[in-house]
């Protein structure tokens, strides 16, 4: 069921917290894949209620991004939502949202948001922290899940939730992939057939570095050159970054000792794909 209003949500959600069920909750910007269903799939399996957000927020978009062309299609969402698990699709406007004059917003400091993707979208962690901050408050879930795909934004969140003290879990769950090794993405659809089937080398090249670390390699460089060696043997791969930091702190790292991020964005053209993966001694 499709749910606009804060009200209308308050109101279907009421009877289940009176009875002391349990509140799942799946943030999106929808056009839903495989990845989101996952999610989905593990909040129903882990709580009596799910609640799906399907909100492109505006405020973690910068003035040159891809807000508006960002693709959107809430009646398929909606089906492949319900399929998955979800009880309710909560699909505001952005007024429902960012009332006219409201002026908060959540940022969480430091190294944390600057590195990776911080760097070339430096109000993007902003938007991000703000917006999930809001639909924390908004639904008032026992649960939150999110998917490592994005695992600087995990990093992030997890920061959040430990500095604001908010009364929520963060279920961190695997990235999911096409057949070839692609990570799921909503932006995958903005592919050319020849930058889509170069896209797989994200993926490969994590995992060749991954080999090289699980053979006894702990240098951060020499692991990034092997990443982004393989990243550029594509025509069309340009590298935004290759990245290693300790995971989840992002903190810089020449060794590897127990955990880190390996992590990657390539532009394929305009669009901007990003991978990881962890690598952890065991
Ligand atoms: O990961 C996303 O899709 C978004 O960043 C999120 C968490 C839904 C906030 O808009």
């Amino acid at each position: 069921m499709i749910i606009k209003t804060i009200k209308e949500l308050d109101a279907q959600l009421a009877p289940y917290r009176n009875e002391g069920k349990t509140i799942g909750f799946v943030p999106t910007m929808g056009f839903l894949h495989e990845g989101h269903l996952s999610l989905i799939r593990r909040a129903k399996a882990e709580n009596d209620i799910v609640v799906v957000s399907d909100f492109v927020n505006p405020t973690q978009f910068a003035p040159n991004e891809d807000f508006e062309s960002y693709p959107r299609d809430i009646v398929r969402d909606e089906e492949l939502a319900t399929s998955a698990g979800a009880d309710f699709i909560f699909h505001p406007s952005v007024s429902e949202i960012y009332p006219e004059g409201s002026s908060t917003f959540v940022e969480v400091e430091g190294d944390i948001t600057k590195v990776l993707c911080g760097e070339s979208r430096p109000s993007h962690f902003k938007g991000v922290t703000t917006v999930v901050a809001i639909l924390f408050n908004i639904v008032k879930a026992n649960k939150a899940y999110f998917g490592q795909k994005d695992a600087q934004q995990v990093a992030v969140l997890l920061q959040m939730v430990r500095d604001l003290h908010m009364n929520i879990e963060l279920v961190v769950c695997p990235i999911i992939r096409e057949e070839d090794g692609l990570a799921m993405s909503s932006r995958n659809t903005y592919l050319s057939d020849e930058a889509r089937k170069q896209s797989v080398v994200l993926n490969q090249s994590l995992l060749l570095a991954e080999g090289v670390f699980n053979n006894g390699e702990n240098s951060t460089n020499k692991l990034i050159k092997i990443i982004a060696d393989k990243i550029n043997e594509m025509p069309l791969a340009e590298i935004d970054y290759v990245s290693i930091y300790d995971y989840p702190s992002l903190k810089v790292i020449t060794k590897i000792n127990q955990q880190a991020l390996a992590a990657v964005a390539v532009k394929f053209g305009n669009t901007r794909l990003i991978d990881n993966i962890i690598l952890k001694r065991i």
